[in-house]
């Protein structure tokens, strides 16, 4: 009894009457919640939308530009992107705790979207800088900071988020996923044109890659990991289970590779290799607040395996992560 289409055309003129002719800015990560927003917003007020992109350096192989080609290719939304792999890179050089590494991305991604907001405005060209902020907050995050859970006494993992924000840019809140759940948000997506394969990808977290890179974050490791993890996440998503149908990719909640810095010996041909070593990460969970690690065929994981060593010169060793959430984590950092 949802009905999409009048969902939409409703969600439509409700964002329209907010924002009248006012402008909207919106950091567009590449994740679920983001896009289906921006998305949204862009059918309704068009050019009045301007999405900022900022590409830290973290993100998976090819993952700006096929955000790039999504949302000023083929939508035709107004998008800037910032590529500030740099300033993200130089700053995280020689860091290896984990949670200082989380602080100084979520720090810097807001520098850099107040930067990006203050530009804006000042670029004139008819621009009276946005008034208002939108963000892809969904139901479930509403409630979860809310208080209708109480707030957990330790925070085991700090996560990157952009509260805060528009007190601090001096912006009004637009969210038009406020009321809906994660698998409206989907079908919402789905309707909005956004293609299947993005709008039901696994989540990625904030920091990316660099909570994937144990220890110090260095820009050959950044290379090393995407590839390796490009590799798994292609096969999972060719590989179909024969009793379900389904991919290994939509059979498993979250699935990556984590690189470790540790080299190991190997031998290639006639030679000796001392190489890096990944860990490949599977879970299978209804809520991320427990997860079993997923039973993988073997025939899979031989097959990532081999071209992962074969293909990714620099990585000669890779390992399965067998740990169940608790008593481990599903990211390593
Ligand atoms: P853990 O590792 O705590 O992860 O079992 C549970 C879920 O949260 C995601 N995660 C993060 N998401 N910023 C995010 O936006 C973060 O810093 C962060 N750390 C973990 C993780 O990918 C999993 O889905």
């Amino acid at each position: 009894d949802w009905i999409m289409g009048n969902y939409i055309e409703e969600a439509v003129a409700k964002i329209r009457e907010q924002v009248g002719d006012e402008e909207v800015i919106l950091g567009l990560s590449g994740g679920v919640d983001s896009s289906v927003a921006a998305a949204l917003i862009h059918r309704a007020i068009g050019d009045q939308l301007t999405c900022v992109f900022v590409d830290h350096g973290l993100l998976r192989l090819n993952e700006g530009d096929m955000v790039m080609d999504m949302f000023a290719g083929k939508l035709h939304a107004k998008v800037i992107r910032v590529d500030a792999s740099e300033l993200f890179l130089g700053q995280l050089a020689g860091v290896t705790d984990p949670e200082r590494k989380r602080k100084i991305i979520g720090g810097l991604f807001v520098d850099v979207f107040k930067a990006e907001a203050a530009k804006l405005k000042a670029s004139g060209a008819g621009h009276k800088g946005a008034t208002f902020l939108a963000q892809g907050t969904i139901y479930p995050d509403v409630v979860e900071s809310g208080g209708t859970k109480t707030k957990k006494a330790t925070t085991i993992k700090s996560h990157h988020n952009v509260g805060g924000l528009p007190e601090q840019l001096g912006l009004k809140l637009l969210e038009p996923l406020r009321e809906l759940f994660k698998d409206e948000v989907r079908e919402l997506g789905v309707a909005l044109g956004l293609p299947p394969d993005m709008v039901y990808r696994h989540p990625f977290p904030g920091p990316g890659l660099g909570v994937r890179i144990l220890g110090d974050i260095r820009p050959e490791f950044v290379k090393l990991l995407q590839r390796a993890d490009h590799i798994f996440i292609e096969e999972l998503r060719s590989t179909v289970d024969h009793n379900s149908g389904k991919s290994w990719y939509d059979l498993t909640s979250q699935a990556f590779t984590v690189f470790l810095p540790v080299k190991s010996v190997g031998v290639m041909g006639d030679g000796r290799t001392y190489d890096y070593v990944v860990a490949l990460r599977a879970v299978q969970t209804s809520d991320f607040m427990t997860a079993d690690w997923a039973e993988l065929p073997y025939s899979l994981l031989k097959r990532v395996s081999s071209r992962i060593i074969n293909e990714v010169r620099g990585i000669n060793r890779v390992t399965y992560d067998v740990s169940s959430k608790p008593p481990a984590t599903i990211e390593w950092e």
